[in-house]
């Protein structure tokens, strides 16, 4: 499973192609700089996005898709500017939320969830089923 995963996410990698669709006013973009300079405390944990993808199914999946391939009012979380976004920038937005667009703040969420949300988040690409899967 894992080699797997590891595979996938070299093999997308090569599929990203410069000149996503940028919203000026998308969260991504409205977190400050200083935001990204904030680096996660689980990168290279290998059962982060596993956790991450089970946090994301539970808190997330309704508005985003089971995929993240948006819905409704919720933009696509496949979009390479979320994936490539700095995980410092992906913390901010969980904390933050974007209240009056309709998207929640998830500072009730312990820290360290947030940040397997936020691996979990980094490991999602286009036209592709969820590459991990909450284990259930
Ligand atoms: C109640 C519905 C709802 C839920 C639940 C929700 N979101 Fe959102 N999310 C939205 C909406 C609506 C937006 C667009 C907000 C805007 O444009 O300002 C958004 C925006 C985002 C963005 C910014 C995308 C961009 O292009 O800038 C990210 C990242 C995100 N959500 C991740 C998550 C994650 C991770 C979870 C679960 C922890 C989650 N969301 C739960 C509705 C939701």
């Amino acid at each position: 499973m894992r080699v797997t995963l590891r595979a996938f996410i070299v093999a997308a990698g090569g599929l990203m192609v410069a000149g996503s669709s940028v919203r000026a006013e998308s969260p991504v973009h409205r977190a400050p700089a200083r935001a990204s300079k904030i680096t996660n405390p689980l990168d290279g944990n290998e059962q982060a996005p596993l956790a991450g993808a089970k946090l994301y199914a539970r808190e997330c999946a309704a508005c985003h898709g089971a995929a993240g391939a948006g819905g409704g009012k919720a933009p696509a979380l496949t979009q390479t500017e979320v994936s490539s976004a700095a995980p410092g920038t992906l913390f901010w937005v969980l904390r933050n939320g974007s209240l009056y667009r309709g998207m929640p703040s998830f500072a009730h969420l312990p820290e360290p969830q947030r940040w397997q949300i936020v691996t979990y988040l980094r490991t999602l690409r286009p036209n592709a089923t969820a590459a991990v899967k909450p284990n259930r």
